[in-house]
């Protein structure tokens, strides 16, 4: 028998995150009735690193990323590449994903319903990754993790302008992590000149954790 990250499975050869990583992407592809898959062209599930020790996690897939199947690389991903410029950090050093992995209608807000039927692939896939710390992007992902991972205590969780550049050590799903929320990279293309300072200022926090590591 040999841990696979998320489930027990019998097996000869112990499965490298790279793989497990595929295996919950195909998992995923294989689901048939998960919300936002029929009007969404590609699966948005990840990118970067499977070893990494840092995670970002966004909300949902833009029209680019639809398109590719690619988180951030539209132009909130050019302001997450900046982040992680300033922070001395390359793709390579982190992985990058959503806690939706469809693209919405127009880019509407997710419903809970989908936030509940989608989670559950994030949370396998931290299960593999075991990051160290958490860097959420906006409000959905960082009230989804100062919610433990419960949907419906999302709503009761204060907001990312309150919250921002707070470094908080949370456990999820049974595994300790430090989360830092930040502001999501688009915000910052809609409202530059009051949330860069901001901005670079949490990016501090960021850089200290990521000495630690
Ligand atoms: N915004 C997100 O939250 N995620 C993406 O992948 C792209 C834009």
């Amino acid at each position: 028998m040999v841990r696979q990250g998320y489930k027990i499975t019998k097996t000869s050869k112990k499965m490298n995150n790279r793989e497990l990583l595929k295996q919950i992407e195909n998992e995923l592809n294989e689901k048939i009735n998960l919300p936002l898959k029929e009007t969404s062209k590609n699966l948005v599930f990840g990118k970067g690193n499977p070893d990494a020790k840092i995670l970002f996690v966004g909300e949902a897939a833009g029209k680019n990323e639809d398109e590719q199947g690619i988180p951030f690389c539209g132009a909130a991903g050019k302001n997450l590449d900046k982040l992680l410029q300033k922070v001395g950090l390359i793709l390579h050093d982190v992985y990058v994903a959503n806690i939706i992995k469809y693209r919405p209608p127009e880019n509407r807000d997710p419903l809970p319903s989908e936030i509940k039927a989608h989670t559950p692939y994030l949370l396998k896939q931290i299960q593999v990754i075991k990051p160290k710390v958490v860097c959420s992007l906006g409000n959905y992902a960082t009230k989804f993790f100062l919610a433990r991972g419960n949907v419906e205590e999302m709503k009761n969780q204060p907001g990312i302008t309150q919250l921002h550049g707070q470094l908080k050590e949370i456990k999820i799903d049974g595994l300790k992590i430090k989360l830092i929320p930040l502001f999501h990279p688009a915000a910052i293309i809609y409202n530059r000149t009051k949330l860069t300072p901001l901005w670079e200022q949490d990016m501090e926090i960021v850089k200290e954790e990521i000495k630690k590591i």
